[in-house]
């Protein structure tokens, strides 16, 4: 009776000390289980010392385990929320999106002209817990299909979104980074600027965008990082095209890249994805 109640006591610290953790320090990324495993972890912290003998502490010893195991299969990338977010965009890839030819993916319905909320919500949400200890302190996207999962994930981490214009802005005339982006899909090349005002050296810098083809837009907004002196934190794409080279030319600088649907083929119509894509 006794160890219950300083075990119910623990339980209650520990789930106090998640919480204080969840809701300043990481509030952006942190769920709720995640916010009952740190509970469970503080419990288990605080009654080691006193009642690692008695049976009272089983139950406690038990779901420590669970949260171990968690965080075993959450390391080996097949957590739940990793695969659940993954098949949510899949599955909208394969029900909405049309294969215009063998390379063009038309996902007009969800990312590139009407916008799906719940679907860029989860977006955010996965791309802000992949890069959460990334340290980033900016978000660069490239107009206009970037904007919509750059802000969602700007959300998620509270951090800003910039979106780099690629036409002359009446405001925008100077103090600008600027660089060339050659488009091979469709066959133009854009002159794209960001203000030196929102982006300078001490910024971390996330680069987000819709699609990876070529990488010229990743490869256009890195030369824009380089001018500003900032850091880069990584590359989140939502759809990669894997068979086309950009990807590859971009992992081969050393540049880390999370992809949330990375697509091998899309012959006979159909698009289909890498294998780790689908676990994560
Ligand atoms: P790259 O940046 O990887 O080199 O891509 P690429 O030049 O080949 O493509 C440039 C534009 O075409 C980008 O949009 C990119 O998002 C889009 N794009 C590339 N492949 C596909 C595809 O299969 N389907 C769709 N829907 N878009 C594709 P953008 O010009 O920046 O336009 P937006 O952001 O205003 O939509």
């Amino acid at each position: 009776m006794v160890h219950s109640k300083i075990i119910f006591t623990h339980i209650i610290a520990g789930i106090w000390l998640a919480s204080f953790y969840r809701f300043t320090v990481n509030k952006p990324t942190m769920r709720s289980n995640e916010t009952m495993d740190y509970a469970l972890f503080g419990a288990y912290f605080f009654a080691f010392p006193f009642e690692f003998s008695s049976k009272d502490i089983a139950p406690l010893m038990v779901m420590n385990g669970c949260t171990v195991l968690r965080a075993i299969f959450y390391a080996l990338g097949r957590d739940e929320r990793g695969t659940s977010d993954m098949k949510q965009l899949q599955e909208k890839i394969v029900s909405e999106g049309r294969v215009l030819s063998e390379s063009v993916l038309k996902v007009d319905s969800f990312l590139n002209h009407q916008i799906d909320p719940v679907l860029m919500d989860a977006i955010g949400e996965e791309f802000a817990s992949r890069f959460s200890d990334a340290g980033v302190t900016k978000i660069l996207t490239i107009e206009s299909s970037g904007i919509a999962p750059a802000v969602m994930t700007g959300l998620k981490m509270g951090v800003k979104p910039v979106f780099a214009r690629k036409s002359q802005s009446l405001t925008l005339t100077d103090n600008l980074y600027s660089a060339s982006v050659h488009s091979f899909t469709k066959n133009v090349t854009s002159e794209i600027s960001v203000s030196k005002d929102f982006l300078d050296k001490d910024d971390v810098v996330l680069i987000l965008d819709d699609f990876l083809a070529n990488g010229q837009a990743v490869l256009g907004l890195l030369n824009i990082i380089e001018q500003a002196g900032a850091s880069l934190a990584g590359v989140g794409i939502v759809i990669e095209k894997g068979f086309q080279p950009g990807g590859k030319e971009i992992r081969d600088r050393g540049i880390r890249v999370e992809t949330l649907a990375n697509i091998k083929t899309m012959e006979n119509g159909k698009a289909e994805f890498f294998e780790e894509a689908m676990v994560r």
